[in-house]
């Protein structure tokens, strides 16, 4: 007989020998998932015996977790800013470091949002989410990508304040908002081999990088700000934490005003807020 602690442990042990960085944790969150329970209530079923299909659904898991399958994507699910999302390799799984972007935006009113690059709508939705009266656009190129941000804003239920549209940044975007939001690809092409397998090989390229040195995306965001803002309204991105000193330089040339860097909790350089004047 194995009981799930013990069908844990070995799960644990291949995943380490498959250089997953924090082999225990993912072993007990499979297991929680191919038992279909809470990963806090792991521990209670540890001495049991765990039944033929749940081994299977496990080992099955464990498997592809080998293989360096993110988490998210056999879960089908990541928390962000206090609620699920649903994922797949079809967007950027929604990182701890963007809730600095959140606090940033929520930090003033807004009555109405642009999200370039929704991806998952991790940044939209939560906005909606997080203020009752106001309404969004989102954007993406990826098709997959705006249908994984619509499906988010229905299970939010912000899906009748928020319009999700396939566009090239600001191509299909008319009018103006008082906040505009982005966290675009900003990782330079040469520092795409440095990443992990569950990021380089699971996450699409066009979310990672802007296959140049990584400001790109800046570039074209910053040019169209200032026709997309109302007058005072802010814009908002996440940077890579070496890039403030070079995004600032292309806001302020492109006419944005008041710039201030934002830290995330590691005391990383992660937020630009900008003004239009
Ligand atoms: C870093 S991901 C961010 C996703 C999501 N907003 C988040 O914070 O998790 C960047 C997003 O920009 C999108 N993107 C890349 N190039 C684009 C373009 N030219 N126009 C619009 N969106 C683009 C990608 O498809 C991807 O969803």
């Amino acid at each position: 007989m194995t009981t799930a602690a013990q069908a844990m442990a070995q799960a644990a042990a291949r995943l380490r020998a498959a250089g997953v960085d924090d082999p225990a944790r993912d072993a007990r969150v499979l297991l929680a998932h191919a038992a279909r329970i809470e990963a806090a209530r792991v521990t209670l079923i540890a001495p049991e015996e765990l039944s033929p299909e749940i081994a299977e659904r496990y080992e099955q898991l464990i498997a592809l977790r080998a293989v360096r399958v993110p988490v998210s994507h056999l879960l089908g699910e990541r928390e962000f800013y206090g609620r699920r999302f649903k994922v797949s390799g079809d967007v950027l799984d929604p990182r701890p470091e963007t809730e600095t972007l959140i606090e940033a935006a929520l930090a003033q009113p807004f009555e109405r949002v642009l999200d370039l690059g929704v991806g998952s709508g991790c940044i939209l939705v939560t906005l909606l989410a997080e203020r009752d009266a106001t309404t969004g656009l989102g954007v993406d190129l990826s098709e997959a990508a705006c249908l994984q941000a619509s499906a988010n804003a229905v299970m939010h239920r912000v899906q009748a304040r928020a319009q999700i549209l396939q566009s090239d940044w600001f191509a299909q975007v008319n009018g103006r908002f008082d906040l505009i939001v982005s966290n675009p690809p900003y990782i330079a092409l040469d520092e795409m081999p440095g990443l992990s397998d569950e990021v380089r090989r699971h996450e699409p390229e066009m979310a990672l990088t802007d296959g140049g040195d990584g400001l790109g995306a800046y570039r074209t965001i910053s040019a169209g700000a200032l026709t997309h803002l109302a007058p005072g309204g802010r814009l908002i991105v996440e940077i890579g934490p070496t890039q403030a000193a070079q995004v600032c330089e292309i806001l302020s040339q492109a006419g944005l005003k008041r710039l201030q860097v934002v830290p995330d909790l590691d005391g990383r350089d992660r937020v630009i807020v900008a003004y239009s004047p």
